[in-house]
């Protein structure tokens, strides 16, 4: 520690129960009032930092850490996605770094879900139709959707929030298939009625494929112009992991050639620009990074942040560890 009293930088705004947890340990810094530093205005704030609290669009990386200095103990994540931070950098320079898995599943899922029904149901295009006071009037043919029932969902990553999301599709009378690294435990397969499949099987068969994995150098562009070819016509991707997943050009072009139905967008490839060939289409629903955006989920996010900077500050393990 630089002093008797930790130094603890928060990059950005977080709900006040977490503010509150860390000053109970240490002096906070934080952005008053809340924007987005850019990196070269946060590495000199970190400069004698004993932890520190990031969001997803901070780059935690050598330079970050070299800022901070040897005090630099903790760098606490608030999002399960890790992506953003050089573990390996950090590492070797003896810093535990943190994310906050658990606390974010439902309400991922749910936004999952939620963007399944309105590319499915058209829910947006209608509202679009509403707003911009065209005429319309019920009649049988209008508007048709796509029925979940009876379908397939495809779980890319049968880890937590990929399980909430086949416990919704269950719910709503779907079979589900997975892939991924490896087979998920017989009881977890049992309860999910969840049949795995070689990625290949799982998008030529699924009529909805949606993405849980994280972003790895190995899963960049896992879906690309190839795997879109190889899902139906009929077929449906969700994505709230990692915009970086999915090659969002050769999305919007098979979105808008046909090649699949439509797509749910929680996230995208170069935060926060959205290809331009998506914001034309009516067969995509988009959402600006909301999955875990509800008061209950960030509260819970941030003070699990907030609980791992208090271990690591009190010389115990943390909750919630991120090993490289
Ligand atoms: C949000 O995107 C997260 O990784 O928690």
């Amino acid at each position: 520690m630089t002093g008797t009293t930790p130094r603890i930088v928060v990059s950005r705004w977080i709900p006040d129960d977490a503010v509150a947890l860390l000053r109970e340990v240490g002096e906070v810094w934080l952005p008053e009032p809340d924007r987005a530093l850019p990196a070269a205005e946060l590495h000199e704030v970190l400069a004698g930092a004993d932890a520190a609290v990031v969001t997803l669009s901070e780059r935690v990386d050598a330079a970050f850490a070299d800022a901070a200095g040897p005090g630099l103990k903790v760098v606490a994540n608030v999002a399960v996605g890790h992506d953003n931070v050089d573990v390996p950098a950090l590492a070797e320079r003896g810093i535990t770094v943190t994310n906050t898995p658990g606390v974010l599943t439902d309400a991922t899922a749910d936004i999952a879900f939620g963007l399944l029904l309105s590319v499915t149901r058209r829910l947006g295009e209608g509202e679009r139709l509403l707003r911009s006071r065209t005429p319309w009037s019920f009649h049988l043919g209008f508007m048709l959707g796509s029925g979940l029932q009876g379908k397939t969902l495809g779980v890319v990553g049968l880890g937590q929030i990929g399980r909430a999301m086949a416990a919704r599709a269950q719910a709503f009378g779907m079979s589900v298939v997975y892939t991924g690294r490896r087979r998920a435990p017989a009881d977890v397969e049992a309860s999910l009625d969840a049949t795995y499949l070689p990625q290949d099987e799982l998008l030529a068969t699924a009529d909805v494929v949606s993405l849980h994995c994280p972003l790895t150098t190995e899963t960049r562009h896992l879906i690309d112009a190839e795997a879109l070819a190889a899902m139906k016509p009929t077929a449906f991707l969700v994505n709230t992991t990692r915009g970086p997943v999915v090659d969002e050009a050769a999305l919007a072009a098979a979105l808008r050639e046909g090649t699949i139905a439509g797509a749910g967008l929680d996230v995208f490839e170069h935060e926060p620009d959205v290809h331009p060939g998506l914001l034309d289409l009516d067969n995509v629903a988009l959402a600006p990074h909301l999955g875990s955006a509800t008061v209950e989920t960030r509260t819970a996010m941030a003070t699990l942040a907030a609980r791992n900077v208090l271990a690591v500050l009190a010389g115990e393990p943390p909750l919630t560890e991120v090993t490289p």
